[in-house]
């Protein structure tokens, strides 16, 4: 993880936050418009029969989507997480917390991820750290929140583009090691550049049996941090990487438990990301607009919006559960076939 002096930390959790919000509209695709799924005019289901529960490897989600990881490690950011933890306590939906180094390194910030838990007693919580980070570093980070599942956050082109970040990228046996010290499930998390098959390949050998493809096309931590320097000199890295749909095709046949995120703004991106693979569904910066615009209380009416238009989506699809949709029929645009064929899969 990057080394500041720590109000540099916390600063650096408050520009994240607001240059998110800043770059919000100008987000590139996804990908989710070049799918197309496949309309059931006859579904011979009744709406009050869909079922929602998806099954994330060990994980039992009441809902297929969730607050993806986004802050904590400021006062400011700590208000954030309090807000969003109140909101994924009413609406029943998984939460992630922002990296939490920072509460470690200045303890002082510990209650701006405490606050997610206090919150919500009984939600389904994921910590987050770094990948660069000590295994006791990740077990405090899992027992700061009574977390249900870890996030380690693979975040090479944010290190590089940051001054102060890290040079240093040997993490596949810094991973293995956490699977091994940590008892909840460790997912190991893209930022919002997309996963390849040669990187899924790569963590299934070392063990690993969750990920993110976290994909390009929605928060873009490479505008981010370019807008953080002084020259942007790397600006043309705001095109680097995979769309969250590129991704996802990209594992369709690994063994890996697969969570999507990266420009998800409807309840279609969602159902598109499940039949293409995905068994839970991650939203960061749509929901940090939503409330940054409107406040907490338009959070959750958008969230239970959602809820109930899922069900119409599952219904118009023929698809009774979530695992149903898996099998459901989908069509590529020919940018997309283009991109499996070269990519041979
Ligand atoms: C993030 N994201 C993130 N991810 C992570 O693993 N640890 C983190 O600390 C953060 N911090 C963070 C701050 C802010 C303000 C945003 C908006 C996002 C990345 C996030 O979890 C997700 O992978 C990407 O943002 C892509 O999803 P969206 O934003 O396009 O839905």
């Amino acid at each position: 993880m990057a080394k500041t002096t720590p109000s540099a930390h916390a600063h650096r959790k408050d520009e994240h936050l607001a240059i998110a919000e800043k770059r919000f509209k100008t987000a590139a695709s996804a990908g989710f418009d070049q799918v197309r799924l496949i309309h059931r005019g006859l579904p011979e289901l009744d709406q009050n029969d869909i079922r929602m529960k998806s099954q994330f490897g060990d994980l039992s989600l009441d809902w297929p989507f969730y607050i993806e990881a986004m802050t904590g490690g400021s006062p400011r950011t700590g208000i954030i997480n309090e807000q969003l933890a109140r909101v994924a306590a009413a609406s029943g939906i998984a939460m992630a917390v922002g990296s939490q180094s920072i509460a470690i390194s200045e303890p002082e910030q510990l209650k701006t991820f405490k606050t997610v838990r206090e919150n919500n007693p009984n939600g389904v919580i994921f910590a987050n750290v770094g990948a660069g980070v000590s295994v006791a570093v990740a077990q405090q980070a899992v027992e700061m929140i009574q977390a249900n599942a870890l996030e380690v956050h693979i975040n090479s082109v944010q290190e590089l583009i940051m001054p102060e970040g890290d040079r240093n990228f040997h993490w596949l046996a810094r991973l293995t090691n956490l699977i091994n010290a940590v008892d909840v499930p460790v997912i190991v998390k893209e930022v919002g550049f997309g996963m390849s098959r040669e990187t899924a390949v790569q963590l299934e050998q070392s063990g690993i049996k969750y990920v993110n493809i976290s994909g390009r096309g929605g928060t873009n931590f490479a505008q981010i941090e370019n807008e953080r320097l002084v020259d942007h000199h790397l600006d043309y890295l705001s095109d680097w990487g995979q769309t969250t749909v590129e991704s996802l095709l990209e594992l369709q046949k690994t063994p890996l438990h697969v969570a999507a995120s990266g420009g998800v703004r409807t309840p279609l991106d969602v159902i598109k990301s499940l039949v293409l693979g995905a068994d839970a569904v991650g939203v960061a910066g749509y929901f940090l607009h939503e409330l940054m615009t409107n406040g907490e209380t338009a959070l959750l009416a958008l969230i239970q919006q959602w809820q109930q238009d899922l069900r119409k989506l599952y219904l118009l699809a023929g698809c009774q559960t979530t695992a149903e949709l898996r099998q459901a029929p989908y069509i590529l645009s020919s940018n997309l076939l283009s991109y499996r064929q070269q990519r041979q899969f």
